[in-house]
């Protein structure tokens, strides 16, 4: 599963160095059509939630995460904000009590990896095939009819290392297992090993991926928007 304890205290320092551009995401959020429930699959430490709650205070907000760490640092960031609701859940065995008529993950739980160049493929923080379908159904569950659901885009996964603000230094590596890859994290302070962490991704093609999505009732939405930032599904 995809644990993030070990980067949790070091996270904003690395996203906001340019990883992710939270505006940009939320731009999209709202750009992509009406929302009133909104469902964030894997928030982490509420990066997304931040700026979407400051700038919608008319919708209700829920985020969960697998990462206690991660979500102990959201907790504190979104206290402020009386319509977001956060949940310590793994997918896998999301229970809400609750529908939403937009759940989307963005570098959470899946996303797309599409470069325009080479062939895209989902990307899943579950390694295991079985899980990742308990964690689709559970997400059908929790998503109307009509509803929708929101994966994020990413650029190309490669090895690299870059310094952050802070001057830390921030790489990671990348190698082909079976079913998917595993990236290594790191960040460096000189010669100082200040956090690694190790995920196993699974990864399924395009076409894997839509029939995947479809067998849980969610029709993918080509180009019905122009969203670089998510692929759109519709749930039946
Ligand atoms: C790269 S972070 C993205 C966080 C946030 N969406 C953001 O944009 O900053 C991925 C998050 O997915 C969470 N995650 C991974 N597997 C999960 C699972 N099975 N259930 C819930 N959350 C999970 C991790 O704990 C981590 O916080």
């Amino acid at each position: 599963m995809g644990d993030y304890t070990n980067m949790s205290g070091y996270y904003y320092l690395i996203m906001t160095s340019g990883y992710y551009d939270y505006q940009k995401i939320v731009n999209e959020l709202l750009a992509s059509g009406d929302f009133h429930q909104v469902l964030e699959i894997g928030c982490g430490t509420g990066l997304i939630l931040e700026e979407l709650a400051g700038r919608k205070k008319d919708i209700a907000i829920t985020g969960f995460d697998l990462t206690e760490a991660m979500l102990a640092i959201a907790k504190k960031r979104l206290d402020k904000f009386g319509h977001v609701q956060l949940e310590h859940q793994n997918v896998t065995a999301l229970s809400l009590r609750k529908q939403y008529d937009l759940a989307f993950s963005y570098g959470g739980v899946w996303y797309f990896v599409m470069d325009g160049v080479n062939e895209p493929f989902l990307v899943s923080h579950i390694y295991d095939a079985q899980s990742n379908l308990d964690g689709l159904s559970k997400v059908a569950g929790h998503v109307q009819s009509k509803g929708r659901l929101l994966l994020g885009v990413q650029g190309p996964h490669r090895d690299y290392q870059s310094p952050i603000t802070n001057g830390y230094v921030y790489s990671q590596t990348i190698q082909p297992i079976e079913h998917g890859f595993t990236k290594h994290y790191f960040l460096h302070d000189g010669e100082e090993q200040l956090m690694a962490q190790r995920i196993d991704y699974r990864t399924y093609s395009f076409a894997e991926a839509l029939d995947l999505l479809g067998s849980f009732g969610f029709k993918h939405q080509p180009g019905s928007q122009v969203l670089p930032q998510f692929q759109s599904f519709v749930k039946a």
